[in-house]
């Protein structure tokens, strides 16, 4: 694979600061940001009049912590509009939550926002690797979701060719890419295993494409998912994060040099690691809940919103900024069986580890009496597809999840192509236990 590392004069100069001159910058945008919610926001007005603080006991970065949380209740508690710090006619965008249920969280940018956000994720895709001039094919879906135009703005901006195709119909994915020849792909890692199988069935190694950088997220996925990817294309992988109520794609990335976590935009986004239970902010190393305060959004100012993404925080490597770990899951996703936390990412690392089966997974929820049990449902690769061969694959698997994850799971080897595919984000947990 090519090496892909940053020439100088190649970054911001804000992306190699020194940490004074960044937490300097962070003050400063912390109070305006502050500020303008209060100002501007009758939610956050009232919000901090409770809490009996006002923005200007904000001293330094560490008085952030008496200033209340955001949750999504909130968004749901002011839909549509209620949040926002300007007026709707000054919102040149909204988008929405990629919620499957009820109403979607609404967020709204200004014309500000989106330059921003263009600007971060324009960051992103250089610190993947990615130069102007370079073809980038987007297959995160386009509308409300903000993976489709967060990156299209990003890779514009950046000086790239924009292939914005959006998610779905594969088959025409992969003949588009022969023809078009893009260097980078922007798509989550489940639906780029879509991809990889329509390569297979249209008998076009994969290897041989023109694709050199994928930026993947919008889900979690793990390492051995990268080396898998990575493999099947002869590509680099790197991790991009970020979600609707911060501002969408481009609140954290990897480096392709690295590849260590994500580098948190820390000019525009200031992050803290709390304790989920109690709230306390917890020190850095820790693992927790990461929280975001934005510190330069118009249309609508998040204030120490709660992610209910578990992670931590690392000090910087390749960037001045901090980095965040890759995300372990949600704290929503978390199943708990027999007093044990369980991720679906632990799982996916356990079935990447055995060579007779596929990446394609989902995980079933069920209760036997009063005991919840799981279930793996996961493909065998067309080359260990006989009986003696699955059998064999779905003990490795339940003696690895047994033994590093410490639970037991039901194991069931599918035929390949019978696990639900994704064209988006990935469905990992069918819950089907009895509801309370
Ligand atoms: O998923 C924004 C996005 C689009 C990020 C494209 C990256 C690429 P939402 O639909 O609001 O926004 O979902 C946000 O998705 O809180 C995480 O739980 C999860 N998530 C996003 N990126 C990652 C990642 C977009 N790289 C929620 N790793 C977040 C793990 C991720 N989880």
């Amino acid at each position: 694979m090519e090496n892909l590392a940053p020439r100088p004069g190649d970054l911001e100069p804000i992306e190699t600061a020194s940490r004074d001159e960044l937490a300097g910058l962070q003050l400063e945008r912390m109070k305006w940001s502050l500020n303008h919610a209060y100002e501007n926001s009758p939610f956050y007005r009232t919000r901090f009049d409770e809490a009996g603080v006002h923005p200007s006991d904000l001293k330094t970065l560490g008085d952030l912590a008496k200033f209340p949380f955001t949750t999504k209740q909130d968004l749901r508690n002011t839909y549509p509009f209620g949040m926002f710090a300007v007026p709707r006619e000054k919102l040149c965008r909204i988008h929405g939550s990629s919620g499957t249920t009820g109403k979607p969280t609404v967020v709204g940018y200004t014309l500000k926002d989106i330059d921003t956000w263009a600007t971060v994720v324009a960051r992103s895709i250089r610190a993947g690797g990615g130069r102007p001039g370079d073809m980038v094919h987007v297959a995160y879906g386009y509308g409300l979701f903000t993976g489709g135009l967060g990156a299209h703005y990003g890779a514009e901006k950046l000086g790239c060719t924009v292939v914005p195709i959006s998610g779905g119909m594969t088959e025409r994915q992969v003949t588009l890419m022969q023809d078009f020849k893009p260097r980078i792909i922007m798509v989550t890692p489940s639906y780029m295993l879509s991809i990889l199988d329509e390569f297979h069935r249209q008998g076009i190694d994969p290897r041989s494409s023109s694709l050199a950088i994928g930026i993947f997220g919008a889900e979690p996925w793990t390492n051995a998912m990268r080396e898998e990817i990575e493999q099947a294309f002869d590509m680099h992988a790197v991790d991009i994060y970020g979600l609707s109520e911060v501002i969408g794609p481009g609140v954290a990335s990897e480096c392709v040099e690295t590849k260590d976590g994500l580098h948190i935009w820390e000019d525009h986004f200031y992050p803290e690691i709390i304790d989920p239970v109690t709230g306390e902010v917890l020190p850095d190393g820790e693992l927790g809940e990461l929280v975001f305060t934005t510190l330069t959004k118009e249309g609508l100012p998040m204030i120490r919103y709660r992610t209910r993404d578990l992670t931590r925080l690392l000090p910087g490597s390749a960037r001045s900024m901090r980095r965040m770990e890759k995300v372990t899951g949600r704290s929503d996703d978390m199943m708990i069986l027999r007093g044990v936390n369980v991720f679906p990412t632990q799982i996916e690392e356990q079935i990447l580890k055995c060579r007779g089966l596929a990446p394609h997974f989902q995980i079933e929820l069920s209760r036997s009496g009063r005991m919840d049990t799981m279930t793996v449902h996961v493909e065998c690769t067309p080359a260990a597809a006989d009986d003696a061969a699955r059998a064999g694959s779905a003990k490795e698997l339940a003696h690895h999840i047994k033994s590093v994850v410490g639970v037991s799971t039901r194991i069931e080897v599918q035929t390949p192509g019978t696990v639900a595919r994704s064209e988006g984000k990935a469905k990992r947990v069918v819950d089907n236990r009895p509801k309370e």
